[in-house]
């Protein structure tokens, strides 16, 4: 069954510190868990907030809210919405807000929600399985230029056109891919050459599932809700898990991390700055040793500046 799928938590310790530093011991205010996941993070959280603080969690994912449900504390609630929804929360209303960013083990350890090409299963890979459409749903219509496109700025495949011709070329054949198996074995086909450790298909999933779940755009978007809805002093701590994430991550805390001139306007005061930079912290060897998943995670940590008088 899923819901007995297990999810460990990375950087538990490391982030919930990161996030409640600078508050007082049992803290009071709103805090923001944006990625609730299988709840390690907020209920760790939980433990460390005093009796009128708040956590308000989100995730996209039905499993996710279901398992939500089982936390009896009345500080603890969770919307059924990606994070971009921040963007509806009152400014400066929250004390601190955490990004576990990705997937859970157990939507990637779940055949039927089409995420891996190590397991067989409907070639599906949303977050929200409530609403929106299927890579295969997709796959059915999309151009070759545009599945070549998602397959390189997503995956950054080497063999992204011959992979979106193969995918076309198939649906037009045999019709469209409809599994896991059936992507997996058709990129197998087509790349060439094998990264060291890495299945062929690694890529491909990759860019589909980013994809299919907007989740840069979804990223760039709670970023910036992110400035409106801290309160000065408040935390930032994202956890990335490959490149492109922690790219965005990155530029973000450093747009937002120095005064701003504006070149029309040279003699104008600068834009305050609006955060502060203050960590990279990877896992430790003794974590990656004991979840290989942690490996590529990567935590930002940035903290809300006061807002100029
Ligand atoms: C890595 S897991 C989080 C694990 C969690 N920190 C824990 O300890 O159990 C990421 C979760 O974020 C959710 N998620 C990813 N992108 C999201 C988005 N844009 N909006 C809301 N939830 C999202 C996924 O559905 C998944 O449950």
């Amino acid at each position: 069954m899923t819901e007995q799928r297990q999810h460990k938590t990375v950087l538990l310790d490391e982030a919930v510190d990161a996030l409640l530093a600078g508050a007082e011991t049992a803290p009071q205010g709103t805090w923001i868990d944006a990625t609730f996941g299988r709840g390690g993070h907020s209920r760790h959280i939980l433990l460390r907030l005093g009796p009128q603080g708040r956590l308000l969690a989100f995730d996209k994912d039905p499993e996710a809210i279901a398992e939500a449900a089982r936390i009896q504390d009345a500080r603890f609630s969770i919307r059924h919405e990606g994070f971009r929804h921040l963007a509806d929360l009152a400014p400066a209303s929250a004390a601190g807000v955490l990004m576990d960013l990705g997937v859970s083990s157990p939507q990637i350890d779940s055949p039927e929600r089409g995420f891996s090409f190590r397991f067989d299963g409907p070639l599906d890979m949303r977050m929200d399985t409530t609403r929106g459409e299927s890579v295969a749903q997709w796959l059915a219509y999309a151009e070759v230029g545009q599945i070549a496109e998602v397959i390189r700025e997503y995956g950054e495949e080497r063999f992204a056109g011959p992979i979106a011709k193969a995918i076309v070329a198939r649906r037009q054949e045999r019709g469209p891919l409809a599994t896991t198996a059936e992507l997996a074995e058709l990129v197998a086909g087509t790349v060439k050459t094998r990264e060291a450790g890495q299945n062929p298909a690694t890529r491909t999933f990759q860019a589909f599932r980013i994809f299919i779940n907007a989740e840069l755009q979804e990223l760039q978007q709670a970023l910036e809700a992110s400035l409106s809805v801290l309160q000065p002093g408040g935390r930032l701590v994202v956890i990335s898990f490959h490149s492109l994430e922690d790219r965005i991550v990155k530029q973000f805390i450093a747009e937002h991390s120095k005064e701003v001139y504006d070149r029309r306007a040279p003699f104008a005061p600068p834009k305050a700055m609006r955060l502060t930079a203050l960590a990279r912290i990877k896992p430790s060897a003794a974590e990656v040793t004991g979840n290989p998943r942690s490996r590529s995670a990567v935590m930002r940590v940035a903290e809300r500046t006061q807002v100029p008088a």
